[in-house]
């Protein structure tokens, strides 16, 4: 049994969830519901600051959700530190000081946005802006994938955004290494279905972190035409709808599709010439940024720019001769997963790890806060870009992957 931690806890009515955390944190208010868990703001009496609650309820109903969560939390552990990931501040594990818990609660910096909602909100986005926005994207996947894990679910209501307009990554729920070996339900988890890469489209069983890249510039593409770029309404569309707009791949870049429906989909979009990229954008779209969109959604995972790339594109040099560009120092240890095989981690053994993480945030724990990389270097914002506040209604319409788990919308 690992050490108690005397936590006095309250419990707040926030619309229809009840949130049991700990007295430290008043003012409850619902700012979002995700696929797993829901979401409230509240005012953090102890740092005198506010945090973001997500509550994940009832985590142990199946395993294959609680490895998720687990997941999620040692690498929000793992990347602490970086600007452009969101910080983890707290865990509580409830009911208290019991390792026998059913619900998690996982503490982080409030931010006041996200992308999806700027997006929708109308409100005018500069050159500038997104500028700032698709660096900061990069400046933290960079981050990521040098610590060898693939986000694997970057899209836009997971870019957190503040006023002053600095953007964290967050959601890593579906996050996994960039080995396969011990990875198990392998396309049972993939990206939304609209920021999804062509190699998962076809079914390709290997893929890596060209498949953050095609979600990268799928977002990109959304900001600067204020909607979703590729709107599929089923994974086969999709691979039409990619095809549709960026034209037919050649023989070349069709080279790792072997899936015969998925090259019967892409096929069956011949002979049509597609309208040059530009005219989906405003006509005063900067030619750069339409340059590196095009190398983010090229259609071979190999042709595809990588994220180091992208940061030393002719787009975003003023920001990448202005700013450090840390890699992670630590690959993302995958051991605790790799001990139990391609199954379930058993119950306890989840519920002793999460545990384990919540013990680390202790004020007098005796563990080491082990698990975060060096911090980098301030981010120095030349000048403030702001946005009005953007609208509370979340309703983006979007639709997710349907090879999601059940928690999974
Ligand atoms: N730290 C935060 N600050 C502000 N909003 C947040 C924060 N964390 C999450 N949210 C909001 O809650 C939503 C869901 O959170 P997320 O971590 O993406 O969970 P899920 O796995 O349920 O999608 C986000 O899209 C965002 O709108
Ligand atoms: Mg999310």
């Amino acid at each position: 049994m690992p050490d108690l931690w005397e936590r006095e806890y309250h419990k707040v009515a926030v619309g229809r969830e009840t949130f049991q955390v700990d007295v430290r944190y008043k003012n409850l208010k619902p700012i979002g519901d995700g696929s797993y868990g829901f979401v409230c703001s509240a005012d953090d009496a102890v740092e005198n600051r506010q945090v973001a609650i997500k509550k994940i309820g009832d985590v142990f109903n199946d395993l294959v959700d609680a490895k998720r969560i687990l997941r999620e939390i040692k690498l929000l552990r793992h990347f602490d530190g970086h600007e452009n990931i969101i910080n983890i501040t707290d865990i509580m594990c409830l009911p208290p000081n019991t390792t026998d818990f059913k619900d998690v609660y996982i503490v982080t910096n409030l931010m006041e946005s996200d992308m999806d909602r700027i997006i929708s909100s109308g409100q005018p986005l500069s050159d500038q802006h997104f500028q700032y926005f698709l660096y900061q994207v990069l400046r933290g996947l960079k981050f990521i994938h040098s610590a060898n894990v693939l986000h694997r679910d970057m899209k836009p209501s997971n870019l957190l955004v503040n006023a002053n307009c600095d953007l964290a990554i967050c959601d890593f729920g579906l996050a996994r290494g960039v080995e396969l070996e011990y990875e198990d339900e392998l396309t049972e988890y993939v990206v939304t279905r609209w920021y999804r890469a062509p190699e998962l489209l076809c079914d390709s069983s290997h893929y890596g972190k060209t498949v953050d890249m095609w979600s990268v510039g799928c977002i990109f593409a959304e900001m600067l035409c204020r909607h979703a770029f590729f709107q599929g309404h089923n994974p086969t569309h999709q691979l039409e709808t990619i095809v549709s707009v960026m034209g037919m791949p050649t023989e070349d870049e069709l080279s790792f599709v072997t899936h015969p429906a998925a090259r019967k989909a892409i096929l069956s979009r011949g002979g049509s010439t597609p309208k040059p990229l530009e005219s989906y954008f405003p006509a005063d779209t900067n030619p750069l940024a339409i340059d590196l969109l095009r190398r983010m959604l090229s259609f071979h995972p190999e042709h595809r720019i990588t994220v180091e790339e992208a940061l030393e594109h002719a787009y975003l040099s003023e920001l990448h001769g202005q700013m450090e560009e840390p890699s992670c120092d630590r690959s993302f240890d995958f051991e605790y997963e790799r001990v139990f095989g391609s199954g379930d981690i058993p119950r306890e053994e989840l519920q002793k790890m999460m545990f384990d993480d919540m013990m680390q945030f202790a004020p007098d724990s005796r563990h080491s806060r082990a698990g975060s990389c060096d911090e980098p270097d301030g981010m120095h914002q030349s000048e403030s870009k702001s946005y009005d506040d953007a609208d509370d209604a979340a309703g983006n319409g979007y639709d997710e992957g349907e090879e999601k788990s059940s928690r999974r919308k």
